[in-house]
């Protein structure tokens, strides 16, 4: 974007400061219409955004000179457009075959054959003793598997127990394991590096409980390095491969424990539900395509209105997981202050992306939300049947939704400000026709073509993650200084080293 699109976003702000959100609506005839999109199980309503129908279409005009349509050709050809480690972007080609591009089909008929590889590893720990599965993973190589495992599987445990290792704390590794039996336990090792420090030592920790390598997996795009490090067999090895980013790979084999605790079916039909969502992200005209509504939208949030946080409220306790998903989606790949050439974007990139599951938290943070000094936009995320037999929950859990959003939205006058709800605080309502494998599907891709619809106007790479960089070079130093084989330099970390005791 550049910085005359930007300040004639910010006017078109200006001149509706002192518009309220009821009065949006009232102004303008068919905005509901306008702001609402069906895409197969998901429907969103974006028409409690604070941006009217001008607004709007110089959104659209941006989006129209920056050819998003263009853009999301590139994406699914598997151009490089990962320019800053020179590498092709293609998680799209892992669930579904829209490119004719052969770096795209190499990519989709690799991927099924990998699949199926993982189909029959399955199918084989189906027929062994073993009840129990851990998966030991970090970042992408953990939390997409985690949330959609958490989130699809059912009431009562299925034919595998799945259970997740992340943070390099010992803690979470005994408590993972204590309750187990060894005898009973298989666990996949995911990393498409290999040379990340949580997952090399609580590898080890999970390989040394187990007694050996027999019954250890790996899933990595440097299987070589896996299969060494923990003497696994190459046939107990899965690739994934350099163009798959970490936080867009839980459709590869880093799956794994996600097919394992739905069944390799369901999984499938999670792929399908992402693939059907692609076409639409590739396909739909701009002012119908609700990656571009939901992308723009939150261009307009952070550059016109500068609201500096997003919170996603899930009203399904079986998404609790989401927005610590959403955080390294979004935060990970948008989190950038220069473009791609290098040079220093213009205005903010991403804001803080945050959130919980409602109702729970209605009763925590809610209180800002509605009477703060900050204003936050939220992705409010509903499921329109429930599966659990409680309808009079869930028409409760759905009137909360409705309720909350109503009121961020209109407040609420009093003469007593204590007891005054100021109102115009934005939110879109998001609802997936019932949790399935396919919604849950679309859902996610849905958020994977806004962010990188946010990143095509931003000019910024969505896909490379060097901020994470640092802080883990700066451990490596100070590990030998807190084991006292060297010392810190910096003299507040010497101090904290002190008082460590050591
Ligand atoms: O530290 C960030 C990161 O590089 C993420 O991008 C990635 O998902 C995570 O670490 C784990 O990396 P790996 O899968 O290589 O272990």
């Amino acid at each position: 974007m550049t910085a005359s699109a930007l300040s004639s976003l910010q006017s078109h702000a200006s001149r509706l400061s002192g518009a309220s959100i009821a009065q949006l609506l009232k102004d303008e005839p068919g905005r509901i219409e306008r702001h609402s999109l069906k895409v197969g199980p998901l429907y969103a309503n974006f028409a409690r955004q604070r941006y009217d129908a001008q607004a709007w279409d110089a959104l659209l005009e941006l989006g129209r000179g920056l050819d998003l349509g263009a853009a999301f050709r590139r994406l699914f050809d598997g151009e490089k457009i990962n320019s800053t480690e020179g590498r092709s972007v293609l998680h799209t080609a892992l669930r579904g075959n829209l490119s004719q591009a052969a770096v795209a089909q190499e990519a989709h008929r690799t991927a099924a054959e990998v699949r199926q590889r993982m189909g029959a590893l399955i199918q084989a720990l189906e027929t062994s003793e073993v009840t129990d599965i851990v998966s030991v993973g970090i970042g992408g190589s953990d939390l997409g598997p985690r949330l959609v495992a958490d989130a699809l599987r059912g009431p009562l445990p299925g034919r595998f127990r799945v259970h997740f290792i992340s943070n390099v704390d010992g803690a979470a590794a005994q408590r993972v394991l204590a309750p187990l039996d060894p005898r009973r336990t298989a666990a996949i090792l995911i990393s498409k590096t290999f040379g990340t420090q949580e997952t090399l030592l609580n590898g080890a920790i999970v390989r040394d409980w187990l007694g050996g390598s027999e019954r250890i997996y790996a899933v990595s795009a440097n299987p070589g390095r896996a299969a060494a490090a923990f003497d696994i067999a190459p046939e107990r090895v899965l690739p994934m491969w350099d163009w798959v980013g970490g936080r867009y790979s839980l459709w590869s084999a880093v799956g794994f424990p996600i097919a394992l605790a739905i069944g390799f079916d369901r999984f499938c039909q999670l792929l399908e539900g992402a693939a059907e969502f692609d076409r639409h992200a590739l396909e739909a005209p701009l002012e119908s395509n609700l990656a571009v509504h939901h992308g723009l939208t939150a261009v307009w949030n952070r550059n016109a209105l500068g609201l500096a946080s997003q919170a996603v409220m899930t009203y399904d306790q079986r998404l609790a997981l989401l927005p610590a998903y959403l955080q390294q989606l979004v935060m990970e790949s948008l989190g950038k202050r220069v473009k791609v050439d290098g040079s220093p974007v213009d205005g903010d990139t991403v804001p803080v992306w945050w959130g919980g599951a409602g109702t729970d938290v209605q009763h925590s943070f809610f209180q800002a939300l509605h009477q703060g000094t900050g204003i936050v936009p939220a992705d409010f995320i509903g499921t329109v049947h429930n599966d659990d037999p409680y309808t009079d929950n869930h028409d409760a859990l759905l009137s909360n939704l409705l309720a909350q959003t109503e009121a961020l939205a209109n407040g609420q006058g009093s003469e007593d400000p204590h007891r005054a709800y100021p109102g115009g605080r934005p939110s879109t309502t998001i609802l997936l026709d019932a949790l399935t494998p396919q919604s849950l599907g679309a859902l996610l891709a849905m958020y994977e073509h806004s962010v990188y619809v946010q990143s095509v106007v931003w000019g910024i790479n969505a896909f490379d993650q060097f901020g994470v960089e640092l802080g883990k070079q700066v451990a490596n130093t100070l590990l030998p200084a807190l084991r006292g084989q060297s010392r810190a330099e910096d003299p507040v970390t010497a101090e904290l080293i002190r008082r460590l005791g050591r």
